[in-house]
């Protein structure tokens, strides 16, 4: 048992690449971590499935870890905190077992059932009007109905629909809930009323009874089952709160819960997310409008779906030999990479990239649209393939900026968080391709973060979660653009922003090829 006996809250984030568990105690101090990383199965292109079995174990072993570094006792840990990869949907049979893998976030399978869900709702317009955002193929809603039109006998013997937080949470605690923010991006909450839409289930055909109980993100949602306690080395009385999905519950672990503050995160998606006091909706549908974490407020998006994913990729593919370098001198290798591309210059030499690997939704809401270089010469080097990719992911966060300003909506500080950020080069073109100054934070745990924090204020250690973020976050560091680079990025952009208007055509075209 820990000395001086704090409170403790543990928050879970269940990603794409792992699921990070930490402790954390009343004051916001992260007493211990551990992440447990899974398998993505990718069976054809552009298709993106998990096994939620992988998560839940994940969940254990994290758990488990961070029980033991932190040497907590079954009675120091109040409460729990669930973050999760956005819009996954699980699907369960009658007796709690999934009737297929988990289809992801950023898998594009769903063109025909995103027009299927238009064409019912009764048009665009009228679906925003509904749930405030156009179909698009990453949300829960068309993956449920391309299971009805091609995978028709699992589809009947679907009970209980979850995202992949809230399957956790149902391993925990044996209780069928959600939450709002994440319950936005499934399509089919009204988000306005922050309560499932009956109107757009009803012309989809699905019986509410599917979905879970939605709670506000601080709510208390169940405690552990006596099993999953013994399992995990924590208590009964440890309470669940409903969480976040993880854009929000990033938000939330980057203070990201009053006007004018907006978060940059780079993990394998990139999300530019800002606060809003009142339902503001993009009429065109090019960034998200969903319920925040903070009760009763919302918040905009837009999403990247290869963001730090793109570097990766890169990493995977091309990098082979430095991976394993890196693993002999136990080195970080995106750290060797990033030297590599430091040595390029601002612009890359006029090498353009476009980080569409998975399709794209902000602002180009393509399943069909592919990653390119464009500009290649005898004279590029890897170093600046490297530096293009950061770039051209910049870039992509930056037309969201560009939206937000459109919308009117205020941004008065801009806060660098995820992996990518991590890196003071990529942080420096954030500050020199936005032409504002970035700042980080004293946390950079993101989403598990967040919603150990959500925890504390479910479990009464804060009053709500502004005064949680306020006790605990502050800004530690600030990069400046520079002059220099700006300007180049100021005359790089718009020809940044031609390409994909000039490529849409052929991108369908190559689809259609592989059709
Ligand atoms: C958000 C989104 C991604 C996933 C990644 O809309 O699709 O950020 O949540 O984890």
């Amino acid at each position: 048992m820990r000395k001086g006996r704090m409170s403790v809250f543990l928050g879970i984030d269940i990603g794409t690449s792992g699921t990070k568990t930490l402790a954390m105690n009343e004051k916001g101090r992260i007493l211990a971590d551990a992440m447990e990383t899974y398998p993505c199965y990718v069976p054809k292109p552009l298709w993106s499935e998990q096994e939620p079995e992988d998560w839940w174990q994940a969940t254990i072993c994290s758990v488990r870890k961070v029980v033991a570094k932190a040497k907590l006792g079954p009675a120091d840990v109040k409460g729990i905190g669930l973050s999760g990869q956005m819009h996954g949907s699980v699907f369960l049979d009658k007796n709690n077992k999934v009737v297929r893998r988990a289809i992801l976030w950023n898998d594009q399978r769903t063109a025909a059932e995103c027009d299927e869900i238009q064409r019912r709702a009764g048009g665009r317009k009228k679906l925003i009007r509904m749930v405030a955002n156009p179909a698009l193929t990453g949300f829960t809603a068309p993956k449920i109905l391309w299971l009805r039109n091609h995978e028709p006998r699992k589809f009947d013997r679907v009970r209980k629909i979850l995202l992949p937080k809230d399957e956790i949470r149902r391993r925990l605690t044996g209780e069928f809930a959600t939450e709002v923010s994440d319950a936005s991006g499934t399509l089919l909450l009204d988000v306005a009323k922050r309560r499932w839409s009956k109107k757009l289930l009803s012309a989809l055909e699905l019986d509410v009874d599917l979905f879970a109980e939605c709670y506000e993100s601080e709510d208390v949602t169940g405690t552990l089952t006596a099993e999953t306690a013994r399992l995990l080395g924590l208590s009964t009385d440890c309470v669940v709160v409903g969480g976040a999905g993880d854009c929000a519950a990033g938000a939330v672990g980057n203070g990201i819960v009053s006007r004018g503050v907006l978060s940059t995160s780079i993990g394998t998606s990139g999300v530019v997310f800002v606060h809003s006091d009142d339902v503001k909706i993009d009429p065109v549908g090019r960034v998200h409008t969903f319920c925040h974490a903070v009760r009763g407020k919302w918040h905009m998006m837009g999403v990247n779906l290869a963001a730090g994913g793109s570097l990766q990729w890169f990493r995977n593919e091309l990098c082979k030999a430095d991976v394993e370098k890196a693993k002999r001198a136990k080195q970080e290798v995106y750290d060797i990479l990033a030297a590599e591309a430091r040595k390029a210059p601002v612009g890359s030499h006029g090498l353009f990239f476009l980080p569409y690997l998975s399709g794209e939704r902000t602002p180009h809401a393509d399943p069909d649209a592919r990653g390119c270089f464009v500009g290649l010469t005898l004279a590029h080097t890897r170093g600046h393939m490297l530096r293009a990719i950061m770039e051209g992911v910049t870039y992509s966060m930056r037309e969201s900026l560009a939206i937000f300003d459109a919308l009117g909506v205020p941004v008065r500080q801009i806060r660098a968080s995820g992996g990518g950020s991590r890196s003071p080069l990529w942080r420096q073109i954030q500050a020199d391709v936005f032409g504002r100054k970035v700042v980080t934070i004293n946390t950079e745990e993101g989403p598990a973060y967040g919603v150990a924090l959500l925890a504390a204020v479910g479990a009464g250690a804060f009053k709500n979660v502004r005064e949680a973020c306020a006790a605990t976050i502050r800004v530690v560091q600030e990069t400046p653009p520079d002059r220099k680079a700006k300007r180049h990025y100021d005359r790089a952009f718009p020809i940044y922003q031609q390409l994909y208007p000039a490529l849409r055509d052929d991108f369908k075209s190559i689809g259609a090829l592989e059709k």
